[in-house]
């Protein structure tokens, strides 16, 4: 094939991108980095570039460490966050859960699959930026990266980075995860602080067997529901309903076809019961079916759950490859114990039904 001239410019980095730790001004600080590459491999020594004024280099030279951590595509918002925003006006220390290794200084990423701290050891200026050198002193793996004496990389999904298309990539699939200095501002639209952790990414798949609940219920437009008023009716009725199981209480979503060409769908505040005898007047009972769930606890004032049912229903459901909402199948929420109603701490589980997808 001819080759046509294009110009001197860096033609790299295709590379993963990976995320530099630095404890600056005794905080954790995250920057996202395409300008890496290891320089010797015994002793194990890499390079880092940055440009001068950023903040990480403060902190470099302040601890003599820093860590480089390699994120997974599940952390492509947050990667892109940590490049668009500086630690200098962004407090970016509460973006993933950080853990220390043996040189207790060099901040690592807990959601990265691929981490290792390394000791400062030299560094070269440039007319732009600053190559740090830094010799390897841990690495740590998730565990499933290791296939019995094989290492499995593939499993850690990195990002790839390429620069020249300004995309990151799959390097599994060649579709894009989004545009590089862009999509980190999701990060900012979907800000509370629950949605931000990892148990929000990887919730657990559950399966639970039909019940029974007896309830109040509310069939309205989504936009005319009050849960509060159903939530205070059911409490006038609620604590003498024969057969409860009282250690919860369910805020229940259901539809049908019906009532989807209507527009409006079932809200049920009800309890769990294990037989039904005769139904209270105003109260209905319904048959929950065996269906699988992912289970996401929301953690925070009820002032805030509309965020993570935002999270759920816009960023998890639309970009998990493996599961779908299943069609009319009943949403619920389950209040126990951990419930307060508008502390920081309360905890609410919510259960969305889903399916595998079909190939
Ligand atoms: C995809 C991507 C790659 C980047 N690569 C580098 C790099 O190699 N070196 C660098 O100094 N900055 C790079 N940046 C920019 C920094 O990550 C960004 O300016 C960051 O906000 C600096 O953070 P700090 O001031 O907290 O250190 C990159 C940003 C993105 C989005």
């Amino acid at each position: 094939m001819e080759k046509i001239k294009v110009g001197a410019f860096n033609p790299l980095p295709i590379v993963p991108i990976a995320l530099i730790g630095a404890n600056v001004n005794g905080k954790p600080n995250y920057l996202a980095v395409g300008c890496i590459g290891a320089v010797n491999l015994n002793p194990p020594i890499v390079m880092i570039s940055l440009t001068k004024s950023h903040y990480t280099p403060t902190g470099i030279a302040e601890n003599n460490t820093f860590s480089i951590n390699i994120p997974s595509t599940d952390e492509v918002i947050e990667t892109d966050y940590c490049g668009l925003k500086s630690g200098k006006t962004t407090d970016k220390s509460e973006i993933f859960t950080t853990f220390y290794g043996d040189l207790e200084s060099a901040p690592m990423i807990q959601e990265c699959p691929i981490t290792c701290e390394c000791r400062f050891i030299d560094s070269q200026k440039f007319p732009q930026c600053i190559a740090f050198y830094g010799e390897i002193h841990q690495v740590y793996f998730n565990e499933n990266l290791i296939e019995g004496k094989k290492f499995n990389i593939i499993n850690a999904n990195p990002i790839i980075f390429s620069a020249l298309e300004n995309v990151y990539r799959d390097l599994g699939k060649s579709k894009s995860l989004g545009k590089c200095y862009d999509i980190g501002w999701n990060y900012e639209r979907s800000k509370t602080s629950e949605v931000r952790k990892s148990s929000m990414k990887h919730p657990k798949i559950v399966e639970k067997e039909q019940f029974q609940i007896l309830g109040i219920e509310d069939v309205n437009k989504m936009e005319l529901r009050e849960p509060a008023a159903v939530w205070a009716r059911f409490q006038q009725v609620g604590s003498h309903i024969p057969h409860a199981d009282t250690s919860h209480a369910l805020g229940i979503y259901m539809s049908n076809k019906d009532l989807l060409k209507e527009d409006k769908n079932r809200y049920i505040v009800g309890v769990e019961v294990s037989k039904v005898e005769d139904i209270p007047k105003g109260m209905i009972s319904e048959r929950i079916p065996r269906q699988k769930y992912v289970l996401f606890t929301h953690t925070g004032p009820l002032s805030t759950l509309k965020n993570t049912y935002q999270y759920i229903h816009e960023q998890w459901l639309p970009n998990n490859p493996r599961y779908e909402r299943l069609p009319f199948g009943v949403e619920l929420e389950w209040y126990d114990s951990r419930f307060r109603f508008d502390s920081e701490n309360s905890k609410l589980d919510l259960y969305i039904p889903i399916q595998e997808k079909s190939e």
